[in-house]
């Protein structure tokens, strides 16, 4: 299936190299470059902000750049990522205390909006919200830290969120963020993931196209 997007987190990446690190793993075939923004307030770690995102487009970086907003507050850092050249924002709704006004700035500033779901919060913020949506990032990790295991719960967790994209007929990706590897992202996708983060799973391996092509082939398997 073509339809499927492959999202490598730099946050795997050498940050001494980082330019180059984003042009050789979408060389090797990724569609979206995957952008962690953890303030050590929300998430327990601390990593790159607006300036960063807009050094990557000025490096000549053209793909979508997904960011993903692990701060509190939310809304000050929206505008700052749009004139930083995002893509796609997304934010936890537990540190926005206006959930639907942080997704109307985002789409007011011009980029896709997302909201993000840790492994333990419930998908009830999707009840009033799905018109504004462009994408739903399910957390198998809890966020802060590359390289953790993926939480099996979260098989049953992607089947109801697809489910619900399914009854609102609308077209939302549903992204997974959090221990993706070539021998998970098959049975993610069957349980109804369509945009695949993946950081230590890409970048901790010597080849990024090897890794992208083995995630490719396991999609082009999947029963959906
Ligand atoms: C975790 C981040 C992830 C992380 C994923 O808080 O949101 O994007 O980089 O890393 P892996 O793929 O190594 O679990
Ligand atoms: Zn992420």
């Amino acid at each position: 299936m073509s339809d499927f997007l492959i999202a490598p987190s730099i946050l795997s990446a050498d940050f001494a190299r980082l330019g180059e690190e984003v042009d050789k793993v979408l060389e090797a075939g990724a569609d979206i470059v995957h952008f962690d923004v953890m303030d050590n307030h929300y998430v327990p770690n601390l990593t790159i902000g607006p300036m960063v995102c807009e050094a990557l487009r000025k490096h000549g970086v053209t793909a979508p750049i997904d960011v993903h907003l692990m701060v509190k507050p939310v809304d000050s850092m929206i505008d700052m990522f749009a004139q930083a050249g995002a893509s796609y924002i997304s934010f936890h709704p537990e540190a926005s205390e206006h959930v639907d006004r942080s997704l109307q700035l985002i789409i007011d500033a011009g980029c896709k909006p997302g909201l993000v779901f840790n492994p333990a919060t419930p998908l009830h913020y999707l009840d009033h919200v799905m018109d504004k949506l462009h994408h739903i990032l399910i957390m198998s990790v809890n966020p802060g830290f590359g390289g953790q295991q993926f939480l099996p719960t979260t098989y049953d967790k992607l089947r109801q969120v697809k489910q619900r994209v399914a009854q609102s007929g609308r077209n939302i990706r549903v992204e997974i963020d959090g221990g993706v590897k070539v021998d998970n992202i098959r049975s993610v996708a069957e349980a109804g993931a369509d945009m695949f983060v993946a950081g230590s799973a890409i970048f901790n391996q010597p080849d990024y196209k090897t890794v992208i092509d083995q995630m490719r082939a396991e999609l082009a398997q999947v029963n959906a």
